[in-house]
């Protein structure tokens, strides 16, 4: 396995029956590239994905992430379809393929059962490549996003909190302040990833409502859009439970998007 449970979120995968994982190895230097990427493609790509893979445009660090990516998500795949069938499926035997937004999609699989259908998200940043799947029937969405604690400076936090949001984080205990700015910047990014739609038009349109720093749990509602600016398309507005943690300068969120009749 290129991949380890992610134990931050420990409680919340033995609660959810979700799989989050992260990259053991991140020392993939530019020199082993081709080498070892095409052997890794062939080992977890389908065929519509090596055919993606093959075509895939950028530099030899985005196909990386690229693959990487998708490695880690096939992994907790496995681990989530593992738990349906009884048999844990190859990760070639799944295909993701990004939607028009750029969600990925768990397209096909061996087992055609309605009961393993499943969703999953990727995440990467500074060489951390972290994924979660979940195969819960009437989940609507996963998402899971990562951050440099650092990289959510004030000025980040200017254009990217609202005056509710940063009143939000000034009356958290001081110990908290530190790396909660990030966390709700991880809530935003893994809300609408779990919506698939990412933050499309902004980071203002997922907005925190409430943060319980004791749980580590942050509300985000997505906030409906006039007819006139339509650009998310949710229908009335969604509100969604994400679950944050920290973990070495890191910040993590990952939220589950449920059924009216399942929500966490
Ligand atoms: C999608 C988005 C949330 C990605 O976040 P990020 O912090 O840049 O990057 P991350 O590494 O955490 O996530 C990247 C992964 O998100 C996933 N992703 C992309 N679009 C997505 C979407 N619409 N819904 C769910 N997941 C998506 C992909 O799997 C991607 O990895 P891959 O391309 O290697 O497969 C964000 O870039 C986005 O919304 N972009 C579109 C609009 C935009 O740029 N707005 C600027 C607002 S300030």
């Amino acid at each position: 396995m290129l991949s380890a449970p992610w134990t931050l979120f420990n409680s919340f995968v033995i609660q959810q029956l979700v799989s989050v994982r992260r990259l053991i190895r991140n020392d993939w230097s530019d020199s082993e590239q081709d080498g070892n990427l095409n052997g890794l493609a062939e080992q977890y790509l389908g065929r519509g994905e090596q055919e993606t893979w093959e075509r895939l445009r950028g530099t030899a660090s985005r196909r990386r992430e690229w693959l990487l990516g998708r490695a880690v998500a096939k992994e907790t795949l496995c681990d989530v379809l593992a738990g349906c069938t009884g048999h844990p499926p190859s990760p070639a035997e799944i295909e993701i393929v990004a939607d028009q937004r750029g969600c990925p999609r768990v397209k096909a699989l061996l087992v055609d059962d309605p009961q393993t259908a499943s969703v999953v998200s990727i995440s990467h940043v500074g060489g951390v490549f972290v994924a979660a799947a979940c195969a819960t029937p009437g989940l609507r969405g996963i998402g899971i996003d990562i951050e440099q604690v650092t990289r959510v400076n004030e000025d980040v936090m200017r254009f990217a909190f609202s005056a509710s949001e940063l009143q939000l984080l000034q009356g958290l205990p001081a110990g908290a302040q530190a790396n909660w700015p990030a966390r709700l910047w991880c809530a935003k990014e893994a809300a609408g990833k779990a919506l698939g739609v990412g933050l499309f038009s902004g980071l203002r349109d997922i907005h925190v409502s409430s943060v319980n720093a004791t749980a580590n749990i942050v509300e985000v509602e997505a906030r409906e859009r006039t007819k006139e600016e339509p650009r998310l398309r949710l229908g009335p507005a969604e509100s969604m439970v994400v679950h944050t943690s920290d973990d070495g300068g890191l910040a993590a969120a990952v939220c589950l998007w449920n059924t009216d009749a399942e929500k966490t």
